[in-house]
C-alpha cells in the first residue's frame, strides 16, 4: 500500500472538513450506502452528508434492545446512531476511529441526537481500545478495506466479540482489480486500492477463528456512483487535477466489475 495511515486519517479529515464548510459539493455517500429515507429522518440535519459508508450494516443486524454494538471506523456517527435507537437506553453503542477530526464530529452529532448510550473512542481497529470479550455485535461500514494489516483486524474482532457475538460488516471488495488501482494511495483512500477479494476475506475470518461466516449480499456501482464516492472523498486531489465527475467516470468504467460492496457476517462460537 502506498500510503500511511496517518495520510489517509488526513484525506478523510479533508474530507469531512470540506463537507463542514460546505466548500465541497458532497452528498454524501448515504444515497448509495442504501440508507432508507427514514433513517434519514432518524439522524439529526447534515448527519448524512458526512456518512461515507458502502452499506448499510445496523439495518441488516438482528441488534436488539440492551445488547452491546461495537462500530470499526465509526466515522462521523450516522451508524453509531442508527444503532444506538436500536440498542436503546439499557443497551451500549462505541464508536472507534483513528481520525481525530472524525471523533470531534461525531461527538457532535451524538450530543445533537440527545442520546446517552454512545461513546466514541479514539483508537486504530488493529489494536482496539475495547475489552476482550464484551461486544455483542461488531458493525464496520467501508473501512477494514483501508487497513494495511486485515488480519490483525479479523483477530480483534474475534477477540472483542463475547462467544456467541455477531459481525455485520459492509465493505469494497475486489476481484482482479489493475495494478494502477492497488497502487495507488488516493485510490486506497477512496476504499479501492487496499480491497481484497470475498475469498481473502473469509479465510482471514477462519484464521480468527471464526467457524461461521458468509456474503450475504453484493452491490455493484456504475462508473458515475463511483466517480460521485471519489468526489467526495477526495475534493482537493480532484480539483488540482482538474478531474471532472465525468472524466473521473471514464477512468472508473473498467473497474466497475471488479469493484463492489460486500455484506459480510460472521459468529463466533
Ligand atoms: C470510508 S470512511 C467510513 C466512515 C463511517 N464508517 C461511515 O460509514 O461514514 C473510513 C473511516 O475509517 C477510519 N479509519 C480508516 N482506517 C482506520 C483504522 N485503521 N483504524 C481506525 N479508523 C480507521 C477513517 O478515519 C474514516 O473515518
Amino acid at each position: 500500500m502506498k500510503i500511511t495511515q496517518e495520510e489517509i486519517a488526513a484525506e478523510y479529515a479533508n474530507a469531512v472538513n470540506g463537507v463542514q464548510a460546505g466548500v465541497v459539493g458532497q452528498t454524501g455517500s448515504a444515497k448509495f450506502a442504501g440508507y432508507s429515507a427514514a433513517e434519514v429522518e432518524l439522524v439529526p440535519e447534515g448527519v448524512a452528508q458526512t456518512s461515507f459508508g458502502c452499506g448499510n450494516p445496523v439495518a441488516f443486524s438482528e441488534v436488539l434492545p440492551g445488547q452491546t454494538v461495537l462500530d470499526l471506523g465509526c466515522g462521523a456517527g450516522m451508524d453509531l446512531i442508527l444503532a444506538a435507537r436500536k440498542v436503546g437506553a439499557t443497551g451500549k453503542v462505541i464508536g472507534v476511529d483513528m481520525t481525530p477530526e472524525m471523533l470531534t464530529l461525531a461527538r457532535q452529532n451524538i450530543a445533537r441526537s440527545g442520546l446517552t448510550n454512545v461513546e466514541v473512542r479514539q483508537g486504530k481497529i488493529e489494536a482496539l481500545p475495547i475489552e476482550s470479550g464484551s461486544v455483542d455485535w461488531v458493525i464496520s461500514n467501508c473501512v477494514i478495506n483501508l487497513s494495511p494489516d486485515k488480519q490483525t483486524v479479523f483477530n480483534e474482532i474475534a477477540r472483542v466479540l463475547k462467544t456467541g457475538g455477531q459481525m455485520l460488516v459492509s465493505d469494497i471488495v475486489a476481484d482482479n482489480l489493475p495494478l494502477w488501482v492497488r497502487r495507488s494511495g488516493l485510490l486506497t483512500v477512496a476504499c479501492a486500492g487496499g480491497a481484497i477479494s470475498e475469498q481473502a476475506y473469509l479465510s482471514g475470518l477462519s484464521q480468527a477463528g471464526f467457524t461461521h461466516h458468509e456474503v450475504i449480499a453484493r452491490e455493484y456501482y456504475d462508473a458515475e456512483q463511483m466517480a460521485s464516492v471519489a468526489l467526495g472523498v477526495l475534493p482537493a486531489f480532484m480539483a488540482n487535477r482538474k478531474l471532472t465527475k465525468q472524466l473521473f467516470a471514464r477512468l472508473a468504467k473498467p473497474i466497475t466489475t471488479k469493484l463492489w460492496s460486500a455484506r459480510i457476517y460472521a459468529r463466533k462460537s
